[in-house]
């Protein structure tokens, strides 16, 4: 089965994370503190604090900003549902809005119908790599005096449209390690911020609002979502990848863009890898995509169906009943097709040949 996603961690990850269980300072030690340096320096901020997974980067970051029970939470209703639990695990009330037309990114229109007074931030999502409309958002968001936190789990390494990475322009932004992303630590997150005193009670609260766990006092409320270092020693030996990452992201969405002919009944959910996004998953568009997958998963092509819309989710279907038209095309019709930095170029050249095969019946 040519897999949906294939990375491969390279040569040097087992001897680096020996020598992290060797070192026995394995949680949040050294490389803990060695990572974020490194992220920092990467994504142009003073801080970044390494958590457990992108969905606790984000839920410590709302929870950082003061996000509780009574306020509500602005979130794309096109999104992995972690971007709305963070909010709601919280005790908030998630408030969904409607996308662009064309991609599946927050509409800052409908961001602006959906704040009430009770609004206490908004999650903008970078899904895939790409550049939305943030600055209208953080536009918006200083005239409200809203918190943005922004959600750059599947976008490291992208600049947005005024130079500044994506993850870095709000109050704090939210990045996942997890497995299908540009660089893994099997499971983490992380945080970034411009804001020293943000990052000073972010790093209280991943440890349960306490500076010293041996000595504790108790400064705050918190939690324990604490980075360990054999994480943090695979995650260096991803980041050393990092440019080969980037450059393999950026040949499969090629091959994928130039070899995409003959194919009727699919289309390639457009990205701009020119300028500077960075789509991690190759999504396509099919009407019927059940059959598609079926006839992809015949010829030994493993797919994924785009996450359902989040209105969808029982959790937040009665405060969100919609409608939302612009979202149902990419809930119902989008999939991903094989991708991630070290896919075969045969693999993919496979795949465009069992997309151009395809006929659905009744076509
Ligand atoms: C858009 C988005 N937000 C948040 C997350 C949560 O990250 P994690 O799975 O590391 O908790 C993910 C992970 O896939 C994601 O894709």
């Amino acid at each position: 089965m040519i897999p949906w996603w294939k990375v491969d961690l390279g040569p040097q990850a087992p001897a680096a994370v020996a020598a992290a269980v060797a070192d026995r300072r394995i949680s949040l030690g050294p490389l803990v503190a060695e990572f974020e340096r490194r992220l920092a320096a990467l994504l142009e901020v003073p801080h970044v604090v390494a958590t457990t997974s992108g969905t606790t980067a984000l839920t410590l970051a709302l929870m950082e900003a003061g996000v509780g029970p009574g306020d509500e939470v602005i979130v794309p209703n096109r999104t992995w549902i972690a971007s709305a639990h963070a909010a709601h695990t919280l005790g908030a009330t998630v408030v969904l809005a409607e996308v662009e037309a064309e991609r599946p990114l927050l509409d800052p229109e409908a961001c602006a119908r959906a704040i009430t007074a009770r609004t206490r931030a908004i999650v903008p999502v970078h899904l895939n790599g790409r550049i939305g409309a943030l600055e209208p958002v953080l536009e918006l968001a200083r005239r409200h005096r809203l918190a943005v936190v922004e959600d750059a789990a599947q976008a490291l390494a992208v600049r947005g449209s005024d130079g500044r990475f994506l993850g870095t322009c709000g109050r704090s932004g939210g990045f996942s390690l997890s497995v299908a992303k540009l660089i893994t630590s099997g499971q983490g997150g992380f945080v970034a911020t411009r804001d020293d005193e943000v990052a000073r009670r972010l790093r209280l609260m991943r440890t349960h609002g306490t500076a010293d766990v041996v000595d504790a006092s108790w400064l705050m409320p918190g939690t324990n979502v604490r980075f360990t270092d054999l994480q943090a020693a695979l995650a260096l030996t991803q980041l050393d990848l990092l440019p080969a990452r980037i450059a393999g992201v950026q040949r499969v969405w090629r091959q994928y863009a130039d070899g995409w002919t003959g194919i009727a009944h699919a289309t390639l959910l457009p990205a701009r890898p020119d300028l500077g996004e960075l789509p991690i998953y190759v999504e396509c568009l099919c009407p019927r995509r059940a059959a598609l997958m079926a006839h992809l998963a015949a010829a030994g092509i493993q797919t994924r169906p785009m996450y359902p819309d989040l209105h969808r989710a029982p959790q937040f279907a009665a405060r969100n009943p919609g409608p939302y038209p612009r979202s149902r095309r990419f809930g119902e019709d989008c999939l991903v097709l094989p991708c991630g930095p070290d896919q075969d170029p045969a693999d993919i050249a496979r795949v465009l040949q069992a997309l151009r095969a395809w006929r659905p019946e009744g076509a």
